[in-house]
């Protein structure tokens, strides 16, 4: 039987676990056609979360639009994608599609043919405007009156949205704003994992989206539906397994969907032979699962300097440990402060490190740890 502990990409369907509540609310806001901020910390299930949304909005008769600002690096491509995809979201047909194109002023459209031959319509902006925010204000209004005359209710995505004030910052903060304030026929969902950055541009007044919409944070998923929904496909396997070392998996991974679903995605592949899942296996995971990323950790720790790796170690053993306090500083020998304060910026600003709001730093990739300890092993 096929893994069906997937990880890394967007889980559908019977792979997907729970999250009913917020699918629930979700739902129901868009019935509205609300704006929603959704925001966790990043593998926790957002992009998944939004996926399995539209295919609920669709058996709704919903039409969606999913963009992830990830994929622009300007302005520009972000308006040509906005109105692309919102454009086809509502249109199907490929000709019609065009004609569409064609009636804007600040966009036009671009013609390719696909692999089977078919044609492809999409849209870029017109190379004689230098300014790439009116083409995007277009698109938006574009895309509220195609909903109005089609008589639909279409939803608007934009996940990493935290990625937004690197555009252009506060000038297209506030055209969109006042674009998407007019607009009665979408609803629009944005999302990102900057805690800090989504929460500032939401409740900083002096900031456009200041409150644009509800903020919805997201927790890791229910332990109690989530066992089930291992358990079961465990059962399906069939694997042999006792119930109580799922609480195990949710320790090691700490309750991150992302940790969790690799957590037993390598479970299944070990007990697939013996088809009985032992404490043991449950043990190794976390090791194993170090071992097969270590190409990324050695080149993580080929770049660090010889106080960071310090550091790095010294919190690899002594995890929610506050670096700042003279007990760490003495039981692993480093310091000063100030020092510690520069590493700890430089391995926070590359992702390796963020801090709880307890005010301890944790390893954003727990199973980095793992291999921190692995590598000790063989430098003793
Ligand atoms: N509800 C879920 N059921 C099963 N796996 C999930 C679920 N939510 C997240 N995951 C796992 O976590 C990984 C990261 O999820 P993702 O949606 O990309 O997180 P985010 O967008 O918050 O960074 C997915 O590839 C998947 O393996
Ligand atoms: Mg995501």
């Amino acid at each position: 039987m096929e893994n069906p502990f997937k990880y890394g990409g967007i889980v559908r369907g019977p792979h997907f676990a729970d999250r009913k509540e917020e699918l629930a609310e979700l739902v129901q806001e868009m019935n509205n056609l609300s704006r929603v901020f959704l925001i966790s910390p990043r593998r926790f299930g957002k992009t998944c979360l939004l996926f399995n949304l539209m295919d609920q909005l669709h058996d709704s008769g919903f039409d969606t639009a999913y963009l992830d600002l990830n994929a622009y690096p300007d302005v520009r491509s972000f308006a040509a994608a906005f109105t692309h995809l919102t454009s086809k979201a509502l249109e199907s047909n490929t000709e019609k599609l065009l004609k569409i194109f064609a009636g804007l002023q600040r966009l036009r459209p671009k013609v390719s043919v696909g692999q089977d031959g078919s044609l492809i319509g999409t849209v870029e902006v017109a190379s004689e405007y230098r300014e790439a925010l009116p083409a995007l204000l277009e698109g938006m209004e574009h895309a509220e009156k195609l909903a109005w005359k089609k008589g639909k209710k279409l939803v608007v995505i934009i996940d990493e949205f935290s990625d937004l004030p690197k555009h252009n910052g506060h000038i297209l903060e506030k055209a969109m704003r006042s674009e998407i304030q007019k607009h009665e026929h979408i609803g629009y969902i944005f999302s990102g994992s900057e805690q800090s950055v989504m929460l500032s541009m939401i409740r900083d007044r002096k900031r456009a989206f200041y409150k644009l919409g509800r903020i919805m944070e997201i927790g890791p998923i229910d332990r109690d539906s989530y066992a089930v929904f291992i358990y079961n496909w465990f059962q399906k396997g069939p694997y042999k397994m006792e119930r109580n070392s799922l609480e195990k998996i949710f320790e090691l991974g700490m309750d991150v969907p992302y940790n969790v679903q690799r957590l037993c995605h390598t479970l299944w592949e070990l007990a697939r032979e013996t088809h009985e899942v032992t404490s043991f296996m449950i043990k190794d995971l976390p090791f194993i699962i170090a071992k097969q990323d270590s190409p990324h950790y050695e080149l993580i720790w080929q770049s660090a300097s010889q106080r960071q790796k310090i550091l790095i170690i010294a919190l690899s053993k002594d995890p929610g440990a506050k670096p700042f306090s003279r007990e760490f500083q003495l039981t692993h020998g480093i310091g000063p402060s100030s020092s510690i304060k520069a590493s700890l910026d430089s391995l926070m600003k590359k992702g390796i490190f963020y801090k709880t709001k307890g005010g301890s730093y944790q390893f954003s990739d727990i199973f980095m740890r793992y291999w921190i300890s692995y590598l000790r092993i063989i430098e003793k």
